[in-house]
């Protein structure tokens, strides 16, 4: 075999022998993005017993998240909004359905490993903030860390310090609640949400308790962690402007999905925010 036969031979067998592995690594790669979703519910119920009688809160319930979406749940009062998301935050575990976070099934898992995983990939937030009374903002923030044995105090500290800057509050650190308003607690409970680099942020009507600008303050925070740094995040709101933010809003009613769509105009929390009048009451 000359060198240019010997070229050719090399040639046509790098093609066959590559291009079905290519096509195997394509397909695979395909396969894995498709399936890679960060939740997946399959038909979610969730029962109440109260004495004789049953309340269905979550009738089956299926959807999933893809990494890095912003997804709004909406829905009037009661329509299973708090519940789903206690559930999906593993505070809470459904009647009957799957619920895989990032591909695991949690229903197979322990408390222990349930604790483990929810503390690692999920950060919360509440509408009451659920912030600490006396112990300051930097301490608030250090405490979903104390579960960790392997990070000690100086690590703590620095860790907190950087998620209290992320929501430009570092130079509040000593502060205790009360000594905050409304829309800076909110920051300190989303830097304690932030603090173990979760990649899902949960969040039940965060803005709930707050003004308009406020509100708009904290969707400009939220939204700016989910398309600087990937974040995913899945926000309940009774507020269409709120749900405006978001990439897609899930509506419930009565426990079950009644839409799910696709948000094409998706408005920037900070240009809402900066065209707010400025208010000259005072
Ligand atoms: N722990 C519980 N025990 C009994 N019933 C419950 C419990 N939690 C929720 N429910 C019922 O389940 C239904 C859904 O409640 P859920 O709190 O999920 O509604 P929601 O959409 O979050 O409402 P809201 O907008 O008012 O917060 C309601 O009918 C509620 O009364
Ligand atoms: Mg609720």
């Amino acid at each position: 075999m000359d060198n240019g036969q010997w070229a050719m031979s090399f040639g046509l067998r790098t093609t066959l022998y590559h291009s079905p592995f290519a096509l195997y690594l394509s397909l695979t790669f395909t396969i894995n993005i498709m399936a890679n979703a960060i939740l997946d519910i399959q038909h979610l119920k969730r029962e109440f017993k109260m004495g004789s009688e049953t309340v269905r809160a979550l009738k089956g319930v299926s959807f999933d998240v893809q990494p890095g979406e912003f997804v709004t749940i909406m829905g009037s009062s009661g329509s299973g909004k708090t519940t789903l998301l206690n559930i999906l935050g593993c505070l809470d575990q459904p009647t009957d359905g799957d619920y895989l976070l990032d591909g695991v099934n949690v229903k197979k898992l322990s408390r222990n490993e349930l604790a483990r995983l929810r503390n690692r990939k999920i950060g919360f937030v509440f509408q009451s903030y659920n912030l600490l009374a006396r112990t300051s903002a930097l301490e608030n923030v250090e405490l979903p860390l104390l579960y960790n044995s392997t990070i000690s105090s100086q690590e703590r500290k620095e860790k907190a310090m950087k998620a209290l800057e992320a929501v430009k509050l570092a130079d509040r650190m000593d502060h205790l609640p009360n000594q905050l308003s409304g829309g800076q607690q909110q920051r300190v409970a989303i830097a304690r949400a932030l603090v173990n680099e979760p990649v899902m942020i949960l969040a039940d009507e965060a803005t709930g308790n707050l003004d308009t600008r406020t509100s708009y303050e904290i969707m400009s925070l939220i939204q700016e962690l989910n398309t600087r740094q990937g974040k995913t995040i899945v926000f309940v709101t009774h507020e269409p402007d709120i749900a405006a933010f978001s990439s897609r809003t899930v509506t419930l009613k009565d426990g079950r999905v009644v839409k799910d769509s696709k948000n094409e105009n998706v408005k920037s929390a900070k240009e809402a925010l900066d065209s707010l009048p400025v208010n000259d009451d005072y």
